[in-house]
């Protein structure tokens, strides 16, 4: 295993209440169920990616708690190289809830803690792990000097680098000049554009202005139907392994994750989007973002069954 996915985000323990529907402002919906897992968009991609059957080297900032140490034990058992996170003495691991709809969708809201402290200087001080990787992964649940200056070390390197824009916020130019492939999902594809997706062709409309802002390749995630891609290599929808959804909680970060691991082991775009695709769907069948992200034997399974499964639709 020589590929080196380094993923530079954020780690949280979420508490999540399963329930029928989620409240709406100013209403209490009784009858939950409550449970709490190891989240955080960046460290749900990292331990993805540990799964899926890649090295993967974590840059995180997490709290001198319990809840730190918890998601510490975690990524060890991942086999994730954990030497580059660093633990803030002041503020607490950051936390998230996370309220769950009988149809598995979600409403999420996060206190940020030692993830909001990441720094650029934080990032300056591990160039040498961002110049060492061969992929690059970030989202944007730190604060965005982070990522700016990861980018900037991956960039003047030559090190790829995927960039999950979520949560979505307004991003540079210059930063987009630097991404190799950006994956919104329909929210934040339309945050980053304007453009409402509704089907193929406002998915194309979407990426195009993407890709004029410099981004060399576009994935927009659209859960269940699968993920519209626009690169050289390929353009069209790539579509998802059907499921029954339980959970789509971290959904996209597995997604992420997965992605990384196939291009780091040379597969091409397409390719790469049909093993994240089923990683993907593997995981919104569990309750949970740690929990549901799923092994490499369980995603070739997947795959195989899937291909199965067209083979005789086909006869
Ligand atoms: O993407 C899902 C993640 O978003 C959860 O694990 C939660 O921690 C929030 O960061």
């Amino acid at each position: 295993m020589s590929e080196n996915i380094v993923v530079v985000g954020s780690t949280n323990a979420d508490m999540i209440i399963q329930l029928k529907k989620i409240p709406k402002p100013g209403e209490t919906v009784v009858g939950g169920k409550f449970s709490s897992a190891a989240g955080g968009k960046g460290a749900n991609q990292a331990v993805a990616a540990a799964r899926a059957g890649s090295a993967v080297t974590f840059i995180s900032r997490i709290g001198n708690d319990m809840f730190g140490d918890t998601s510490l034990k975690g990524f060890v058992n991942d086999g994730i190289n954990v030497s580059n996170i660093i633990r803030d003495s002041v503020e607490a691991s950051g936390v998230a809830f996370i309220f769950v709809d009988e149809n598995g969708e979600n409403s999420i809201a996060v206190a940020s803690g030692a993830n909001a402290k990441m720094s650029s200087n934080d990032i300056l001080n591990k160039k040498d792990v961002v110049v060492g990787a061969d992929i690059l992964l970030m989202q944007l649940e730190i604060p965005l000097e982070a990522i700016e200056t990861a980018a900037q070390i991956a960039f003047d390197s030559t090190v790829n680098i995927i960039l999950n824009p979520a949560p979505a916020q307004y991003l540079s130019d210059e930063l987009l000049q630097k991404i190799s492939i950006i994956t919104p999902n329909e929210t934040e594809a339309k945050i980053l554009t304007g453009v409402v997706i509704n089907n193929e062709a406002d998915a194309e409309k979407a990426s195009q202005i993407l890709l004029d802002k410099g981004v060399k390749a576009v994935i927009i995630t659209l859960g269940a139907k699968g993920a519209y891609v626009y690169s050289s290599t390929y353009k069209g929808l790539v579509p998802s392994c059907k499921v029954k959804a339980i959970d789509t909680t971290a959904a996209g970060d597995v997604f992420n994750g997965a992605l990384a691991v196939a291009l780091s082991k040379g597969k091409e775009l397409k390719d790469a989007v049909i093993f994240a695709n089923a990683a993907a769907a593997l995981s919104v069948t569990k309750l949970g973002a740690q929990p549901s992200a799923p092994y490499k034997e369980e995603i070739y399974k997947m795959l195989e069954s899937e291909t199965e499964n067209q083979i005789t639709e086909n006869l």
